[in-house]
């Protein structure tokens, strides 16, 4: 069946939708990336255009396989025309009421054979699958920041996904050139679970002055050999999404271990959610 694949529609050109569009053209999936208006469609075309410049001029990719990937690439401020796409990709902002919208136009406007995923990375993809008339082909497909270069999906299964969605969406993650892990709906999913109160927690450190920003980074960095520390990481996913996955957290367990960091809140009403808007633990400082 995913041979027959063609047309992937993705929803939403922020930092994830972009990457998440790239990734699918670059694997040789004809792509149609939807955005709001016209402006938001040149940002998420400038973002892809960045990140493919790069990979020519690593050597990752050629000029010629490069045109390739542009020519399967086209962009509508229109969710009509994703009458005819054969699997949908929703990356819109983390709201629940902005993707219930998407979500009850996706399943009044595709074809019912078409499989729904989203990208959240906090909300009950239950309560996403169950406004579809087709419960049993939407799942959760969470990608990482930077889409392009983290191997890893969570495929996120709901009590009412079907089998056959599952694989199919399985194997469209490798074909992708992804790691796919199998994940039910809880909050959190399995990575955020682990690694967004780790983040909260070196939140604590800094708010304590236990340590400078700085210093918290270089020590978790090190210590675990990681590509980058909790306070950069925050910066790189936003301040806003780590937000919402400890509240996320919060309401579903009622654990003290996952209440947000007085100082993450404050940011976030601040509006200094990271690099996105150039002003965070790291950025802009
Ligand atoms: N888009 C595309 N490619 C990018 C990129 C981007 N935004 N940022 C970096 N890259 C590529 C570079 O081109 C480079 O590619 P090659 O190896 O092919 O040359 C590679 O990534 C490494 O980049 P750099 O050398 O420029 O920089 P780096 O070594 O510091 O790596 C990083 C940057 C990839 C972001 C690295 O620091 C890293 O992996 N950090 C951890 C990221 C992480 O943990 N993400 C998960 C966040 S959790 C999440 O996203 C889930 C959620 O729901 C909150």
């Amino acid at each position: 069946m995913v041979q027959e694949f063609d047309k992937v529609g993705v929803v939403g050109l922020g930092a994830m939708g972009a990457g998440i569009a790239e990734v699918f053209a670059r694997a040789g999936f004809n792509v149609i990336g939807v955005e709001i208006d016209q402006a938001a469609v040149d940002r998420g075309r400038s973002h892809m255009d960045k990140s493919l410049s790069r990979a020519v001029s690593k050597g990752k990719l050629t000029e010629e396989e490069r045109s390739g990937i542009d020519a399967r690439l086209t962009f509508t401020t229109s969710r009509e025309d994703l009458a005819d796409a054969d699997f949908v990709v929703e990356a819109v902002p983390e709201r629940m009421d902005v993707k219930k919208d998407v979500f009850a136009d996706l399943d009044r406007i595709c074809p019912p054979g078409t499989i729904l995923a989203t990208n959240t990375s906090s909300l009950s993809v239950t309560e996403i699958a169950a406004l579809t008339g087709r419960p049993e082909k939407v799942v959760g497909l969470h990608f990482f920041n930077p889409a392009p270069v983290m191997k890893l999906v969570e495929v996120i299964t709901t009590v009412s996904t079907g089998e056959e969605t599952v694989d199919v969406v399985t194997e469209v993650a490798k074909r992708i050139g992804k790691t796919p892990v199998a994940v039910g709906d809880r909050a959190g999913f399995v990575a955020n679970a682990l690694l967004v109160p780790y983040i909260n927690d070196a939140v604590r450190l800094y708010e304590r002055g236990i340590a400078t920003r700085a210093e918290i980074d270089a020590a978790a960095k090190k210590a675990a050999d990681l590509p980058m520390g909790p306070l950069a990481l925050a910066d790189l996913v936003g301040l806003d999404v780590c937000l919402a996955v400890m509240d996320v957290l919060w309401e579903e367990y009622r654990d003290p271990r996952f209440t947000a960091s007085p100082l993450l809140r404050r940011m976030v009403a601040a509006g200094q959610l990271g690099r996105k808007t150039g002003l965070g633990f790291h950025e802009g400082r």
